[in-house]
């Protein structure tokens, strides 16, 4: 029987990282435990542990104490760090004695102690004495459970009078190491995420914004969620966790470098701007934060439930939105709406600015694309003199590899809008080639020239499965970059579009198409990094050969604004760049499982999952998306390898080619011996 009539906790400060605790006890032996009934022994006040032979005079040649256990409990996730037994000794002790020795079995395993004999002649005029003995915390320790004791092999000890045993224990701290998102409105109810290590489910916390502190709401290990409280002023405010033991006093831990800014933004005006065929809402704010992307969210004034939202970008002070492509003025105009945005692309800022749709310029620019065409035409058909003249000084430019002449260049069609832009047909030099048109109207000069500069460095770039970009040119209200065209679009629309039948093989071979392209992207020194891998830029030519394009675009400055990225592109991002870590081209290797599992399911992937919860599912909680029915169980592994939280642990794109060769090697045999050589046979629906 076991009995443990009382303990008391004190609390012990190691290092600012951690917190300890001191559990300090004693304890009956069990023989008087067992002497003594209920009432009694509630009667002891001293909780000391007294041997068979009290009064230390008996026979030193007997047992000195039968087998003690004692109840350790410690709490969760706790761990020892010191232990100290504090016992009575006494002996009989003179000069020619040899000194005291005694071992206890401590959950069977022996610890020696000796006393010297000096200690003796300076503590103990009776032979007793009181001492501390430190246990090693390497050596044998006590458990968090039933613990044992025993004496054993001593000698000139007569008997251990009393037993204290204090076990100095301790629970880490958590450390927040990111809060996402990082700022929020001034009002408060932001839902923040706190990232940390050590946090643990076991415990209850509390999220504290400077002194103001909530309950954590049910934390997952590592990542809990507070609501941020209405801030007390605009700017920084410094986040801190607390938490509760058991009945223990609240114990903080002030992260100071873990900011959460809170900003006042008041919506000014509003208006709408266009640039070749698109439409912008520029919305005027005062109290802007610095921050990337932004959401526009506009609502319907009659009909409050139809709202719809605007991806965009901070600029200026300002919030720019794009509107859809089927956005039409004409329609619109004279609706009210209300405006609001929001810049941590999580929550809105609580004031509504209404707005009257008008279209300021009607017919400043509304077709730029004709106004270009007639342009040309005009070039063309103007005469012989300034026709020389210009293609003189247009040569004079491309001879040096810099720069296309706009003026050169005849659009043909529209074939889509890519990142950053749409992308025309277009004749040039008698060549067919595809051209994007990037609006420069809301980007800086020093944008321009980097983002020319890097389409220069592109042009050099030479792999078959590599989109070939031919140069860029400049005008005053676009970037012109000529490239390859490839006529059949992107892997994305082919996927999207299920009527068209895509064999197993086929599919196979375009991914190895983009697989060697971004081998060779990676091979370069220094390596370049895609960041922006998805079906939408692979584009397929006519001989169904993929090239990978769009590549380093994402690194310049002026993404956000019209790439589908800002929040588009969050389905293929690597959970270490959701979660701001540095990036290596693993990045894209995980893009690529995801690349491979559209080809395997031909959808979108995560219908179901709003895109700005994406961040916390993919890149805190680790989802990834559902793997449709299917035979092709190597293919899913290596895609499951591809998509590895641990960029380490993702193969690279020289393994993935053996890999793929060998799947395309196989599906080749399959389809000989199977004698169906259906060139359209459809795997899985
Ligand atoms: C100790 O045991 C108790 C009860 O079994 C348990 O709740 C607690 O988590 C354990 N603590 C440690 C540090 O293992
Ligand atoms: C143990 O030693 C302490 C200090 O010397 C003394 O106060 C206490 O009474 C002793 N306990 C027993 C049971 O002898
Ligand atoms: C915050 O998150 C909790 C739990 O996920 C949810 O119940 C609540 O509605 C969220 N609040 C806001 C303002 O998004
Ligand atoms: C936010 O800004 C508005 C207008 O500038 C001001 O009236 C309001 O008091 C500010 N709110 C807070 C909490 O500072
Ligand atoms: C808001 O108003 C200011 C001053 O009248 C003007 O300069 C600015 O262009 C306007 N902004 C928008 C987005 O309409
Ligand atoms: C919302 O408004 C848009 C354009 O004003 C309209 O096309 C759409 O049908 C409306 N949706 C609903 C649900 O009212």
């Amino acid at each position: 029987m076991t009995k443990l009539p009382h303990f008391k906790l004190i609390i012990f400060f190691y290092f600012s990282l951690s917190y300890s605790f001191t559990q300090n006890f004693k304890f009956m032996s069990t023989k008087q435990a067992d002497q003594c009934d209920g009432i009694e022994c509630k009667t002891y006040d001293k909780f000391s542990f007294k041997s068979n032979y009290l009064d230390c005079s008996n026979d030193p040649g007997t047992t000195l104490f039968d087998e003690l256990t004692f109840d350790l409990i410690l709490p969760p996730r706790a761990f020892i760090t010191s232990q100290e037994l504090l016992m009575n000794v006494s002996t009989y002790y003179d000069v020619y004695s040899p000194p005291t020795k005694f071992a206890l079995l401590i959950n069977n395993n022996p610890t020696q102690f000796t006393i010297s004999a000096e200690t003796w002649n300076d503590q103990c005029e009776s032979c007793v004495i009181k001492k501390t003995f430190i246990l090693s915390p390497f050596g044998n320790t006590f458990i968090n459970g039933t613990n044992s004791m025993k004496l054993t092999g001593y000698s000139n000890l007569v008997c251990v009078s009393e037993i204290e045993i204090t076990i100095v224990y301790r629970i880490l701290y958590p450390i927040i190491t990111r809060i996402i998102p990082s700022l929020g409105p001034i009002e408060g109810g932001t839902n923040v995420s706190i990232i940390s290590k050590l946090m643990y489910p076991e415990y209850r916390y509390l999220c504290c914004f400077d002194e103001e502190c909530s309950p954590m709401l049910p934390a997952k290990e590592e990542v809990g969620t507070c609501l941020s409280p209405e801030g007390l002023k605009k700017g920084d405010s410094f986040i801190s966790v607390r938490f509760r033991d058991f009945g223990i006093d609240e114990q903080y831990l002030v992260n100071k470098d873990i900011v959460f800014t809170y900003y006042n933004i008041t919506l000014v005006n509003a208006s709408i701007i266009e640039n070749v065929g698109r439409y912008y809402l520029m919305v005027g704010c005062e109290g802007m934060v610095t921050t990337e992307g932004a959401l526009c969210k506009i609502t319907d004034k009659e009909n409050s439930l139809n709202s719809t939202i605007l991806k965009g970008k901070v600029q200026g002070g300002n919030v720019i939105c794009i509107f859809p492509e089927t956005f039409n003025i004409e329609e619109e105009e004279g609706k009210i709406y209300l405006i609001t945005i929001s810049i941590n692309l999580i929550d809105y800022c609580k004031q509504q600015l209404e707005f009257v749709i008008h279209d300021d310029s009607p017919h400043e620019s509304r077709s730029y694309l004709t106004v270009v065409v007639v342009v040309i035409f005009g070039v063309l058909l103007v005469g012989v003199v300034i026709g020389f003249l210009i293609f003189n000084k247009a040569k004079k430019k491309t001879e040096d590899g810099e720069y296309i002449n706009p003026d050169e260049v005849v659009l043909e069609e529209i074939m889509g809008s890519g990142s950053y832009g749409d992308v025309y047909s277009a004749l040039w030099r008698g060549q067919e080639i595809a051209v994007k048109l990037i609006p420069t109207k809301n980007m800086l000069q020093d944008s321009v020239l980097q983002f020319t500069k890097e389409v220069q460095l592109m042009k050099k770039l030479r792999h078959p499965c590599v989109l070939q970009f031919f140069g860029s040119g400049t005008d005053a209200n676009f970037i012109l970059i000529a490239m390859e065209l490839m006529r059949r679009g992107s892997a994305h629309t082919l996927l999207m579009n299920k009527t068209l039948p895509i064999n197993w093989e086929r599919r196979l071979k375009m991914l190895k198409d983009a697989a060697s392209g971004m081998f060779y992207l990676h091979s370069l020194t220094p390596p370049i990094i895609h960041l922006d891998l998805k079906s939408h830029n692979l584009l397929v030519d006519d001989n169904w050969k993929v090239k990978v394009s769009d590549f380093g675009l994402s690194m310049t400055s002026i993404e956000g604004l019209h790439s589908n990225s800002v929040c588009g592109t969050l389905a293929w991002t690597a959970p270490e760049m959701l979660k701001g870590k540095p990036v290596s081209t693993k990045a894209d290797v995980y893009s690529y499982a995801i690349v491979m599992w559209e080809f395997l399911a031909r959808a979108d992937p995560y219908p179901d999952i709003p895109r700005f919860h994406l961040i916390e599912k993919v890149g805190e909680i680790g989802i990834r998306p559902d793997i449709p029915q299917n035979n092709h169980i190597a293919y899913c592994e290596l895609m499951q390898r591809c998509w590895e939280t641990r960029p380490e642990d993702r193969p690279d794109f020289s393994e993935i080619l053996v890999c793929l060769d060998e799947f395309i090697k196989e599906e080749t045999n399959k389809n000989l011996i199977s004698e169906t050589p259906s060139l359209y046979e459809e795997d899985e629906e």
